[in-house]
């Protein structure tokens, strides 16, 4: 009977022209696809005949390997679900997932994403002790970018988003990655991923005040610190300002949702099933 309903409902959506388009859901660091069920059910649950993908590449400890290799093997296996949905998907990252996605988003011109939604993403970087003591319990913010700002510390995830406002020269020289996708340092590949953001139909920033982690938690915004640790929201970055990656184009054409949602701690994002009804299903078409 329910085989009989679901492909009544498919031939009810193909007649009438509307389906869900599938969503493809990215995990944060040191966790897996396991930690991304609460989400994926209730997409299921709410707009039945969703398929969702749950990557379940680079769990755990191999969330901390590099961000680029994620980026580029994990966009492989996004590019081939892509080319099985010519209408596009949807794509949803948490945490350092949403950095992971936005680095696919930007580098895959063969993946058609629609929406993608950065839930409470360091989309800016990240300085602070709450994210680092996650992964390297032992080590302090004030001087840990000796070991980040090195050839070997940039094999690490963490290293290639680590922001430290008083140290920007080596963050510069040093960081293999944000600086690069933040389009901060110019590459021959500067203009392709603007282009590619460009191509999103809508941009989901989530972030809150509540958030603990992600420090600042604007960063999930692209706000950020200045040098003296002052933050500078998303609209008075240059980011933003020299439209580097196309953040105020998709703005000023009605395509970039910023919300601040206050009452959630890092850890209950994707967890919290009214963040999911009122944050992210509403976008998801
Ligand atoms: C993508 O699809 C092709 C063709 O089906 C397959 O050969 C390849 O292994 C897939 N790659 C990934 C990364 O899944
Ligand atoms: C997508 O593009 C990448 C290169 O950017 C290529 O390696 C990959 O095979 C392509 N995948 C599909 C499914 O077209
Ligand atoms: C900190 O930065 C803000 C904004 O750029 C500036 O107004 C302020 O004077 C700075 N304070 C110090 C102590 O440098
Ligand atoms: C769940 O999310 C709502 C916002 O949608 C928030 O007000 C509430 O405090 C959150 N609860 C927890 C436990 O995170």
């Amino acid at each position: 009977m329910n085989l009989v309903k679901a492909l009544l409902f498919n031939l009810l959506s193909l007649s009438i022209g509307f389906a869900y388009k599938p969503v493809v859901l990215m995990h944060g660091i040191m966790t897996g696809s396991g930690s991304m069920e609460i989400i994926k059910h209730r997409i299921e649950e709410k707009h039945p005949g969703t398929v969702v993908y749950n990557v379940n590449r680079f769990e755990s400890w191999s969330s901390l390997e590099s961000m680029w290799h994620q980026v580029l093997e994990i966009g492989l296996d996004v590019a081939n679900i892509s080319a099985s949905h010519p209408e596009g998907i949807n794509l949803i990252g948490y945490s350092q997932g949403g950095l992971v996605a936005r680095g696919i988003v930007e580098t895959f011109s063969n993946v058609s994403v629609s929406t993608f939604i950065s839930l409470s993403s360091p989309q800016a970087g990240q300085y602070g002790a709450g994210f680092l003591h996650l992964v390297f319990p032992g080590l302090v913010k004030e001087t840990v970018y000796e070991l980040f700002y090195s050839k070997v510390g940039q094999h690490t995830s963490v290293g290639n988003y680590w922001n430290d406002p008083y140290h920007q020269p080596l963050y510069e020289t040093y960081c293999m990655f944000l600086p690069y996708l933040n389009n901060h340092k110019q590459s021959k590949k500067s203009e392709e991923f603007k282009a590619n953001m460009l191509r999103l139909k809508r941009l989901v920033l989530i972030g809150g005040p509540d958030d603990d982690v992600i420090t600042p938690w604007q960063s999930s915004q692209f706000g950020y610190y200045n040098a003296n640790e002052t933050v500078i929201e998303l609209r008075n970055q240059e980011i933003y300002k020299d439209d580097k990656i196309g953040l105020k184009s998709l703005d000023e054409s009605g395509r970039l949702h910023v919300l601040s949602v206050p009452g959630v701690n890092h850890f209950n994002w994707h967890m919290n099933v009214s963040v999911v009804d009122d944050y992210l299903l509403p976008y998801l078409d």
